[in-house]
């Protein structure tokens, strides 16, 4: 006959041999012993695993929707502030030369270049030229809208070119803009006062008849303003 253990627990199995070692005899082998199972033996519920699947959707959608496309614009806001600031006008006239800068990158660094130095005996400087940096605007609105030609001094250099007009490419605004742009860019070191679409306008209509660019000469014969 089998002998029945009283020890069917492991921590009862345990105690029993370790009488049975005190006493220095040795213990009946417990032959229904066996070791504790690994885990509990409980499933994962379904709701569970459902709610990990809801939360996950709306963590997702949640990045998506506000994480701004992990845009650095969103993310690198103080590197980005210095820029932001320079593109947000705080004036009128701050407008009128962001849209200025705007035309010249357009219509006029082909030739004049980025940095306003022009290119040696070929295109004049804008930048602190003594023909942009006049007391009033009145030659330089003449030359963007109707162009010049012909030998021309600028800061003591001689040039003999062609720039082409912009009166039907230009608005008043947009002349008014990029002149006021070229005489205050205090990147180039100019300074010189802005102009308005209604000096451009006045102008324009002005010299509406008028089919041929300036030439320099033309143009020392007229006074810088009004
Ligand atoms: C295709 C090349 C070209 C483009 C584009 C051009 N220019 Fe000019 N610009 C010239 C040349 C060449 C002269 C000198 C003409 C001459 O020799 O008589 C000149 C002269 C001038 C002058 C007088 C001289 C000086 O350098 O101060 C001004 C001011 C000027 N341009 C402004 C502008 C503005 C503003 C624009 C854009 C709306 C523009 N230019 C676009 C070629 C160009």
């Amino acid at each position: 006959m089998k002998p029945v253990s009283p020890a069917r627990s492991p921590a009862a199995a345990r105690a029993a041999r370790a009488a049975g070692n005190a006493t220095g005899a040795l213990g009946a082998p417990d032959l229904d012993w066996a070791p504790p199972a690994v885990g509990t033996g409980a499933t994962t519920p379904l709701w569970l695993v459902g709610l990990f699947g809801v939360m996950l959707y709306w963590a997702t959608m949640y990045l998506d929707r506000n994480g701004g496309g992990f845009n650095p614009l969103v993310f690198n806001q103080g590197e980005l502030l210095a820029d932001l600031e320079a593109r947000v006008p705080r004036s009128e006239a701050d407008a009128l030369l962001a849209q200025g800068r705007r035309v010249y990158n357009v219509y006029c660094s082909a030739c004049h270049q980025p940095n306003g130095r022009g290119t040696p005996n070929q295109f004049p400087p804008v930048a602190g030229s003594d023909w942009v940096l006049t007391e009033g605007p009145n030659r330089i609105i003449r030359i963007v809208l109707n162009g010049m030609q012909g030998p021309i001094t600028v800061n003591g250099n001689q040039y003999n070119n062609v720039m082409l007009p912009w009166r039907d490419q230009l608005s008043d605004e947009d002349i008014a803009a990029v002149v006021t742009f070229i005489r205050g860019n205090a990147e180039w070191g100019n300074n010189a006062g802005p102009a308005t679409p209604a000096q451009v306008k006045a102008i324009r209509d002005a010299t509406a008849s008028r089919s041929t660019s300036w030439t320099a000469q033309e143009l020392l014969g007229i006074p810088v303003k009004d």
